[in-house]
């Protein structure tokens, strides 16, 4: 595969970078309104979330044709837990926008067949058409979605174990560490390279290995999100501390 170079948007703050952000998401919204979203959950879009909530009051940005997937699903939780990721969207975006709720999918974590339900994902995804634009933030070990270190290239939505280090970072959103599942349903990378455009957005001085590694690195299992270097159309938007070691 070949390795083509990954755009940078290099913004003062994590402000700016909702800001950007969202510009490009309303953008491409107005230019195709029946668009296909792949989105995140996560502490970094929460402010792009906002600024698209602020654009569809006061700007009137139009959901009401759009199709979204979501990256991922912690394995076990309900929808109405409050750490599940269905929970996550409807609390930061889906429920202050006019986006048709049928029209958003997320993988179902309490599904009795999650294989099953992963190789329906993927099905819906083609018969919307596949991804337009796609969402993603990055883990400070280089994970995209949930595919942790070691995942390979032509992986596809399925069931995966969350690393020591991802649990421990998620668990800031539960009671404690042992309340975070230890799987996961996410889309595999080959999933995630199919997209017509990629954003990923990720703030602070903690993601900025990462960052570096995954622009500049080699293309490697050991950072996943290096991968993104055989994609020709992804651009980081990150803050001035993330991109201090580029
Ligand atoms: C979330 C997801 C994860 C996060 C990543 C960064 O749907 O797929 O890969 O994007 O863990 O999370 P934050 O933004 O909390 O640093």
């Amino acid at each position: 595969m070949e390795r083509k170079s990954i755009k940078l948007v290099i913004c003062k703050d994590k402000n700016a970078v909702a800001v950007s952000s969202a510009q490009i998401f309303a953008d491409e919204i107005r230019r195709k309104p029946a668009i296909v979203l792949g989105l995140a959950t996560g502490g970094t879009p929460i402010g792009m979330y906002r600024e698209l909530i602020r654009l569809h009051k006061e700007e009137g940005l139009d959901f009401s044709r759009v199709v979204s997937f979501n990256l991922d699903e912690y394995l076990g939780l309900a929808p109405e837990h409050r750490q599940s990721y269905r929970y996550f969207m409807d609390s930061n975006l889906f429920n202050y926008i006019n986006i048709d709720k049928s029209n958003t999918y997320i993988l179902d974590g309490l599904s009795k067949d999650p294989k099953g339900v992963c190789r329906k994902f993927e099905e819906d995804i083609k018969k919307a058409g596949g991804i337009d634009l796609q969402l993603l933030g990055i883990g400070r070990n280089g994970h995209i979605a949930f595919n942790e270190p070691g995942c390979s290239l032509d992986s596809r939505t399925g069931v995966v174990n969350l690393t020591q280090k991802t649990i421990k970072d998620n668990s800031r959103f539960f009671k404690d560490e042992s309340e975070v599942p230890r799987q996961a349903l996410s889309m595999g990378i080959a999933t995630i390279l199919e997209v017509k455009k990629i954003v990923l957005l990720t703030t602070g001085e903690g993601k900025a290995k990462a960052v570096a590694e995954s622009v500049n690195g080699p293309v490697t299992s050991k950072v996943p999100a290096s991968y993104l270097q055989h994609h020709s159309d992804c651009t980081f938007v990150i803050d001035k501390e993330a991109a201090q070691n580029l």
